[in-house]
């Protein structure tokens, strides 16, 4: 498995460019599936979890590219409607093919995506969507078959703003008989994106960014060309990482609009930030300020997947900050290991207390998850000394070499990879 060796202590400086949304273009790639023919999708990052999902949509059948940035889906030659187990063991996301699946083929079987280091992650809310679109539901040990020969369009309350139910059910639901409408539903950017490319295909959505959205189903859909969205995850990494490392960094290709919550809360800090339309610079010249609470909930209040990163900058403030995270119920896997690091943060259930230190020291952790991997990393830029990363492959999920990304930002960070994997190379 590989390591980031970083040494710590320098301020981030320089400009970078933002890739696209792992988690705008990964439904998208799914949603592809309701047209026959080539799709095009333009700033699409080269991450592990897009790599599984081509790989998922080859083994359904399609011809997939992914190439600088750009990938095509070629359906045409589609030729089934299950989704092997141990893809969608290995890639939760694959969830996101019930929707399209069900609404091309009257027909879709998955398997329980299983829970991961963050928390459940059930999926009652997408099966009971479905159900109220006519579609019958199997549940075979983990296997679900899920049949609807034809869909009608219902009236849909989530109990709590899902983000993947509410992409499921506006996918099953695009050629759904009559018109759907989805309330309570999730508000993140990542919907409207979707519904933005599902009306270029000829859909007709209107509502996504707000709680209420409505689909009136159409008889078909055709292929197009789509640009990604910037991924506001990453954006909201490097802002933190710049204001952590008491650094002067500039992202372009980014969408501020998407981040007011964090910069909102950077700003408490004491973080200077200039906007100036798809450019940002972050700066901060002294210790941060902490912050009395930060509370994570659905856009656009506070991002959950921000959550783990924002706690290195609140782990350095002077003063105490409380963190609540209402999304997950097991998302403070990270705060262990930045307590190694000379943190000094204390947990109660869902509540994590942080007393800021003034400074963090290198050590040897290890990346539970996406995000909590991501905040290592941060504390590793910021801390006094060498920290080393392990179980980098979590962090590749969500980021395009994340070494490469703070290299470019004079960061001291390499990765290390096993001598085996060396050797392949060799041969
Ligand atoms: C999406 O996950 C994102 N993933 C997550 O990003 C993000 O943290 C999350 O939305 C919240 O913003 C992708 O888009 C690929 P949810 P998703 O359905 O759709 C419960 C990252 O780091 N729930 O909004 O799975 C669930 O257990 C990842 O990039 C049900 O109870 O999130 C959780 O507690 C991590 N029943 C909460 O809702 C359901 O049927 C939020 O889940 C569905 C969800």
């Amino acid at each position: 498995m590989d390591k980031l060796v970083i040494e710590g202590g320098k301020p981030l400086s320089g400009s970078i460019r933002i890739h696209g949304a792992k988690n705008a273009a990964l439904p998208i790639m799914a949603a592809s599936l309701l047209a026959d023919g080539e799709v095009t999708l333009h700033n699409v990052p080269h991450l592990l979890d897009i790599e599984v999902m081509l790989y998922i949509l080859e083994r359904l059948g399609c011809t997939c590219r992914h190439e600088q940035g750009t990938v095509t889906i070629d359906t045409s030659s589609i030729r089934s409607y299950d989704v092997p187990e141990d893809l969608m063991k290995q890639m939760r996301s694959s969830i996101f093919l019930m929707g399209p699946l069900l609404a091309k083929f009257g027909q879709v079987s998955v398997y329980q995506p299983g829970g991961c280091a963050i928390g459940e992650r059930k999926i009652d809310l997408h099966l009971r969507g479905l159900e109220a679109l006519g579609a019958s539901i199997e549940e075979l040990d983990q296997q679900i078959i899920c049949r609807g020969r034809k869909l009608v369009g219902t009236d849909i309350h989530l109990d709590f703003p899902s983000v993947g139910a509410t992409e499921n059910i506006m996918m099953a639901a695009v050629t759904a008989e009559g018109t759907t409408t989805i309330f309570n539903a999730a508000r993140e950017p990542e919907i409207q994106d979707l519904q933005h490319f599902l009306n270029a295909m000829g859909a007709r959505i209107i509502g996504a960014g707000t709680d209420t959205i409505t689909i009136n189903g159409v008889e078909k859909l055709k292929p197009c060309s789509y640009e990604i969205i910037p991924d506001r995850i990453v954006a909201g990494t490097v802002m933190i990482a710049a204001a952590a490392t008491r650094g002067n960094v500039t992202l372009t290709h980014c969408n501020p609009a998407h981040l007011t919550s964090l910069i909102h809360v950077l700003k408490r800090t004491g973080v200077q930030i200039t906007v100036c339309n798809d450019i940002m610079t972050v700066s901060c010249m002294s210790r941060p300020k902490s912050v009395d609470r930060i509370v994570t909930s659905p856009y656009p209040s506070f991002p959950t997947d921000l959550q783990s990163q924002i706690m290195v900058l609140l782990s350095l403030a002077d003063g105490f900050s409380v963190m609540k995270e209402t999304v997950f119920e097991g998302r403070f896997k990270h705060v262990d290991e930045l307590n190694v690091m000379g943190a000094d943060i204390s947990v109660d259930l869902n509540a994590a207390f942080i007393r800021g230190v003034p400074r963090l020291y290198g050590a040897t952790v290890e990346a539970t998850d996406l995000r909590a991997g991501a905040a290592l990393v941060i504390a590793g830029l910021a801390a006094q000394g060498k920290t080393v990363v392990e179980q980098v492959h979590h962090i590749d999920r969500g980021y395009d070499r994340i070494e490469k990304l703070f290299q470019s930002l004079g960061a001291s960070v390499e990765r290390q990879s096993p001598v085996s994997k060396q050797l392949d190379f060799a041969n």
